[in-house]
């Protein structure tokens, strides 16, 4: 099958983004959502993308599917349910090479783990980007968090960002500690000591085991869900309301924030356990705003990859 295309690369980690290439997709996303931007959709209307999700998620499908519209690209999605052969006992591995053998133009997986998508990569010439791998990176989540710092507070370069909660377990906190640095932040985080990172990418960022003493560092607060389906024990009621106490970002917990810092979360949150409700009321909160950015960066890294040009 000939498409009119050339692929660029693909995106797995945020390794490889240099800061001028997550920048020039930063601008082209704060374009598209300007409209000083506008792709050329006909130029991409008999391209494919296979969405492929073996992880539960609401907005990165539901964002990708909106941008694929947008840039002229048909999505069609795959979710790893009841509805699929691998109830039947099909691996992932054969099940993303069945899906690769129809020839989509463009592969966006979220999977478990991230040796899974080298290996994918490993066999394709189709470009693969990343959606979520495990604890272990979601680039283009960063890179939307990144386009919202610098909407709002018109710079990343020398920003304190704080990761707040279960950071051991985020692949949010992962691929934004090397994106931030990468783009000139400072970033650290706040966590009870079973939940601080223990990955070489954390060993020179700050941990502050008071929430207080971070948020009184940070100009940027980022809340992270307890990722408990990955804890591998359950965790109990007392441990759980320490928790809360002490990490949930909530009027009571944030007091200490500056009355400019931006209050960010990748979502989805859990009301009871890492972020109230009532924040959303807040000024300085920015969740819908990166769940918007996430739509135009998806679509500047869709044209990228694919070579969709813009005017
Ligand atoms: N932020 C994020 O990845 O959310 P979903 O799991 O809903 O896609």
């Amino acid at each position: 099958m000939s498409t009119p295309h050339t692929a660029k690369s693909s995106l797995l980690r945020i390794e490889n983004l240099t800061p001028q290439s997550a920048h020039r997709i930063i601008q082209q996303a704060l374009k598209l959502k300007s409209g000083q931007s506008t792709p050329q959709v006909s130029f991409a209307k008999r391209l494919v993308a296979a969405l492929v999700f073996f992880e539960p998620s609401t907005r990165t499908r539901f964002s990708f599917e909106v941008a694929c519209h947008r840039m002229g690209v048909h999505p069609t999605a795959f979710l790893a349910d009841s509805t699929t052969s691998m109830a039947k006992g099909e691996t992932l591995h054969e099940t993303m090479n069945t899906l690769i053998a129809m020839r989509p133009d463009l592969v966006v997986v979220r999977a478990p783990a991230h040796a899974q998508l080298e290996k994918i990569l490993a066999e394709t010439s189709i470009p693969v980007l990343n959606a979520g791998t495990g604890v272990e990176e979601h680039p283009t989540q960063a890179l939307l968090d990144a386009m919202t710092i610098i909407e709002r507070k018109g710079r990343i370069e020398s920003e304190r960002i704080l990761f707040v909660g279960d950071v051991s377990h985020s692949r949010v906190a992962n691929s934004g500690i090397q994106l931030f640095k990468r783009l000139g932040a400072e970033v650290a985080c706040s966590s009870p000591v079973d939940m601080k990172p223990q990955s070489k990418l954390w060993v020179d960022a700050r941990h502050f085991e008071n929430l207080k003493d971070g948020l009184q560092w940070a100009t940027v607060c980022i809340g992270l869900r307890i990722q408990k389906e990955r804890h591998g024990r359950s965790m109990g009621q007392e441990e759980l309301q320490s928790y809360i106490r002490q990490f949930r970002l909530d009027k009571k917990n944030i007091s200490d924030l500056s009355a400019d810092a931006l209050i960010m979360h990748p979502g989805p949150f859990v009301p009871e356990e890492d972020f109230s409700e009532e924040l959303l009321q807040d000024s300085r909160v920015a969740l819908h705003d990166q769940v918007t950015n996430g739509v135009y960066v998806r679509m500047a890294t869709i044209g990228d990859l694919l070579g969709i040009p813009c005017t």
